[in-house]
């Protein structure tokens, strides 16, 4: 895990959005983050120090005074893997733009050499403001990355740009900016979900997948310094950073696949395509008055084989194989028709296992025959285990014929 064991400073400063720290801060614990909290004197006006404490790794700090340690602002810094400020007032901006050491964060700030992630949030007028830009602007200049402010609902009923991240957004940042780099400058193409292909106006033939394997791969590879198109039958929230193709048919998935990977490097299918549609889709709804429908079915074209077969050199293609018996061998199969470079295999029938579940449990198996298994655990474990196994695949190929992929 990206996050296990890292140590994190999470800085909360003086502003209505203090109260979303708490999230952020038991995301990043269950992430198994360790996080040590820093109050300002203004963040103790919106949220309080036992809430914070009762969540973080360790009780809060607020004064450069009242530790047994002497000196603690450079202790905090020193010792931290990254250092994490959510929300950041403007006045917190502006004193850590000027060095200016003025309570136990910012000398904090000034005393670390890990990464800084600020996480600016306030009035829209005060976001707008050339002086709050300037320092941002300068903090930027100097390696500090920017989680900017949302569009929306702000304290007083204004609205407008200046509403904290989502804490979704903010720790999927911390994980990009603590996490290996190995896909920077990778296009990773992810399918995910299930496709629905019409009986008529409104019934479908479905399936269970609920696309979180796929969300989760996309989160991953983002993490790692991919850029990630999502070609989804589902709403999810979007993983931070990645390009949404909506689809619903197995017709749409192939048409914004096939459009894809020409430029994709790496295409992983986790989506679950029927094998079968309706060769006609009523216009309207059938009406049960006219008896029980004949429905006739045809196969739906395999993506993936088409992927296989148009396949560029250096480009990876992984699949995902859903099997209820015969796990391997079914995999293997389908690894050597689709012409992959990966597959993934789960056995949906086992508990925990496959479609809808948080969990999953795979053996990974590779073009030539390693496999790798990977018991019961989440969905993101199971996409870091992926995502290790295409970086290898990438990796032999770029040994094999001396180029980058
Ligand atoms: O979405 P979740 O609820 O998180 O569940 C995850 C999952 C169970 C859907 C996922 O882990 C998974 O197994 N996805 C693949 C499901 C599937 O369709 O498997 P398959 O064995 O039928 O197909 C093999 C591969 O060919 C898959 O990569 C599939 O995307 C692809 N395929 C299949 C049929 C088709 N017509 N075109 C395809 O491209």
């Amino acid at each position: 895990m990206v996050l296990h064991g890292r140590r994190i400073v999470l800085g909360v400063t003086g502003g209505i959005a203090a109260y979303k720290a708490v999230e952020v801060c038991r995301r990043l614990v269950d992430a198994g983050a360790h996080v040590v909290p820093v109050m300002t004197a203004g963040a103790e006006h919106f949220v309080g120090r036992t809430t914070l404490s009762a969540l973080a790794s360790e009780p809060v700090q607020t004064s450069l005074w009242d530790e047994a340690s002497p000196i603690p602002h450079t202790r905090l810094g020193q010792q931290a893997d990254l250092v994490l400020v959510a929300p950041a007032t403007a006045r917190l901006l502006a004193a850590y733009a000027a060095g200016l050491s003025t309570d136990l964060l910012t000398n904090t700030l000034l005393a670390t050499r890990a990464p800084v992630i600020v996480c600016p949030a306030m009035h829209t007028e005060m976001w707008e403001n050339p002086a709050v830009q300037d320092n941002l602007a300068t903090l930027r200049r100097r390696g500090v990355q920017v989680v900017e402010p949302e569009e929306g609902r702000l304290a007083g009923g204004d609205s407008g740009k200046g509403r904290l991240a989502a804490p979704e957004r903010i720790v999927a940042e911390v994980e990009r900016v603590l996490g290996p780099k190995d896909l920077v400058g990778v296009h990773v193409v992810v399918s995910a979900g299930g496709t629905r292909e019409p009986i008529d106006a409104v019934r479908v033939v479905a399936n269970r997948s609920s696309g979180k394997q796929g969300y989760a791969i996309a989160a991953e590879a983002l993490a790692r310094g991919a850029r990630v198109t999502l070609v989804t039958t589902v709403e999810l929230p979007l993983p931070p950073g990645a390009v949404a193709r909506p689809v619903e048919t197995a017709a749409e998935m192939q048409a914004a696949l096939d459009d894809l990977a020409p430029t994709a490097d790496v295409v992983v299918m986790a989506a679950a395509v029927a094998d079968f549609r309706p060769v006609h889709a009523a216009d309207g709804k059938i009406k049960k008055e006219m008896g029980v429908p004949e429905i006739v079915l045809e196969p739906t074209p395999d993506i993936l084989a088409g992927l296989g077969a148009a396949k560029r050199p250096g480009q990876v293609l992984v699949g995902f194989a859903a099997e209820t018996s015969d796990l391997i061998a079914n995999a293997e199969s389908k690894l050597r028709r689709k012409n992959l470079d990966l597959i993934v295999a789960n056995d949906v029938s086992a508990p925990g296992v496959g479609f809808q579940h948080d969990t999953n449990a795979v053996t990974i198996v590779r073009a030539g025959g390693d496999t790798i298994t990977v018991s019961l655990t989440d969905k993101r474990a199971i996409a870091r285990a992926v995502l290790d196994s295409v970086c290898d695949v990438r990796a032999a190929l770029t040994s094999f014929d001396g180029t980058q992929p």
